[in-house]
């Protein structure tokens, strides 16, 4: 395991569409522990592939909440109510807004076995996997968010 370098903005990759995984192969899996990995070390709650310089369709989760999920080939395929969370994201540091998003998703993957798994998420962790997948597209939180700012001083 590894932590690799979190790119910010301005790098490129973050812009750019990412491909879907074909296989998941042990390279995969171990690049999915580096991504657990980087992401608890900057305590964040989710990590996508491109903001670690990997343009594959990857996002790891761990919302605090108990929901802990590897996803491969992440693809949304119903969107349900509303709620505004305020946001910030580890390739954005030391900003905040809110976004308006879907208050409950069902979500189609793969897992690290290569099978389909599919799930319903709800409140801050559908959020999460809203956020994350949005990276695979190269959407940044702060397109879509209101009241983009720099952080207040922690309290
Ligand atoms: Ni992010």
């Amino acid at each position: 395991m590894a932590i690799r370098r979190i790119r910010t903005e301005g790098e490129e990759i973050l812009r750019l569409k990412c491909k879907p995984v074909k296989e998941v192969t042990e390279s995969i899996r171990s690049l999915i522990d580096d991504m657990f990995e980087t992401m608890y070390a900057s305590d964040g709650v989710g990590l996508a592939a491109p903001q670690i310089g990997i343009l594959r369709r990857i996002a790891v989760i761990d919302d605090t909440q108990g929901n802990k999920i590897a996803l491969i080939n992440p693809v949304i395929t119903s969107f349900e109510g509303e709620q505004t969370c305020t946001e910030g994201c580890l390739s954005l540091p030391g900003y905040q807004g809110e976004v308006v998003r879907a208050k409950k998703i069902h979500v189609e993957a793969i897992d690290l076995n290569g099978k389909p798994v599919s799930f319903d998420a709800e409140d801050f962790f559908a959020v999460v996997c809203q956020h994350e997948i949005d990276h695979l597209d190269g959407v940044l939180y702060k397109d879509k968010a209101e009241n983009y700012r720099k952080q207040e001083a922690a309290q």
